[in-house]
């Protein structure tokens, strides 16, 4: 049996949604995770301080008393977020950082940015005072082909708001493809990358074996092989500007599988498992730690847990349960297509 103790990890992209559904999927992260940024695209979303005040406490119920966890909170950027508010909710600690959905690119993302000019004076203010700015980066334009949606975003969006605003922190979301890691490697020394699990595990091949797959339907949508791969290199690499974000995204299994399923992928109940199995795979379990638990807290300038985890490996399969049930509903939940022999003990 192989054991490592790791400082206990932090999932910098979570969606919990809210009642029934939140406290079934909150405890599932808190099991293993300190700290995680919370997603604002609730319906309606979480616009400003006191909205992201009130769904933190109804996070915060949700918490088993055995989980130490804080959840840190996001504000919706939409073209009326109002400048003077969100600078107060930063400085009173109400809201961690900003997200920007733009409009229709996925998930309860209608009253996203469509403009980008027109959040422009928000993001000088951010850059002032120093708040994230976190962004799903793909263009939504119809005649643009899904698979391409990101690099172009990358090349017509976020190079602008990187050459005007140099010192603006940035997180790029859910990277999926190879220019993506290239562009964040390069980039702005503020501008670093999240990264999934399902998209360092699969590639878009997933989407049809056998038939289609709406359980592997995320957004950014799965990508060729040569992106997965140039995905696993930067997350195992140890470069401090790519650390874990799961996008946990729970949906119930009757909306996935729909004539119009939903987009994402509910992964936190053994994302660290398939993580620790992936990185050993790739012999790169020296930078399971950098990527789980430091380049995150390091790019938001917080500091690492002082809990430690125990991961173990052990000789058999892990067997993973199917779904998480709430009442009579469902939802699945991930499983890679390669055997896991590790597991987290407190
Ligand atoms: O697959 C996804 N699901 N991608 C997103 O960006 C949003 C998320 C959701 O909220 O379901
Ligand atoms: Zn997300």
């Amino acid at each position: 049996m192989e054991e490592i103790e790791i400082i206990k990890p932090d999932d910098w992209h979570v969606h919990f949604r809210d009642n029934e559904i939140l406290k079934a999927v909150v405890p599932e992260t808190t099991r293993h995770f300190a700290r995680s940024i919370v997603m604002p695209n609730l319906v309606p979303p979480i616009l400003n301080a006191k909205q992201a005040i009130e769904y933190k406490k109804r996070i915060e119920k949700a918490i088993p008393t055995t989980d130490n966890f804080e959840p840190l909170m996001t504000i919706y950027l939409t073209e009326e977020t109002n400048k003077k508010k969100l600078k107060q909710a930063f400085k009173d600690e109400a809201v961690f950082a900003v997200k920007l959905y733009p409009a229709g690119a996925t998930t309860n993302s209608d009253s996203g940015v469509k403009d980008i000019q027109k959040v422009m004076p928000v993001l000088e203010m951010m850059t002032e005072i120093g708040m994230p700015l976190l962004i799903h980066g793909e263009v939504t334009d119809k005649e643009i082909d899904i698979f391409d949606r990101e690099k172009v975003f990358i090349d017509d969006k976020l190079n602008f708001i990187c050459k005007e605003l140099p010192d603006l922190k940035i997180t790029l979301e859910h990277i999926t493809t190879t220019e993506a890691t290239q562009y964040v490697k390069e980039g702005n020394k503020n501008l670093a990358a999240s990264i999934t699990p399902h998209h360092l595990a699969l590639n878009r091949n997933a989407l049809f074996v056998g038939g289609i797959r709406p359980h592997n339907y995320c957004l950014p949508i799965l990508k060729r092989e040569m992106h997965r791969k140039a995905l696993v290199e930067a997350a195992t690499s140890g470069n401090p500007k790519f650390f874990l974000g799961t996008d946990t995204a729970p949906h119930l299994t009757k909306d996935k599988e729909s004539a119009c399923g939903c987009a994402g992928v509910f992964n936190a109940t053994y994302c660290l498992s398939i993580l620790a199995q992936l990185f050993d795979n790739e012999n790169s379990l020296n930078n399971l730690e950098n990527f789980i638990s430091r380049n995150g807290a390091k790019h938001y300038n917080l500091k690492t847990n002082n809990e430690t985890v125990l991961m173990i490996k052990s000789n058999e399969t892990s067997i993973f349960r199917e779904f998480l049930h709430i009442g009579n509903q469902k939802i699945k939940i991930f499983k890679p297509d390669f055997p896991v022999f590790w597991t987290i003990s407190k």
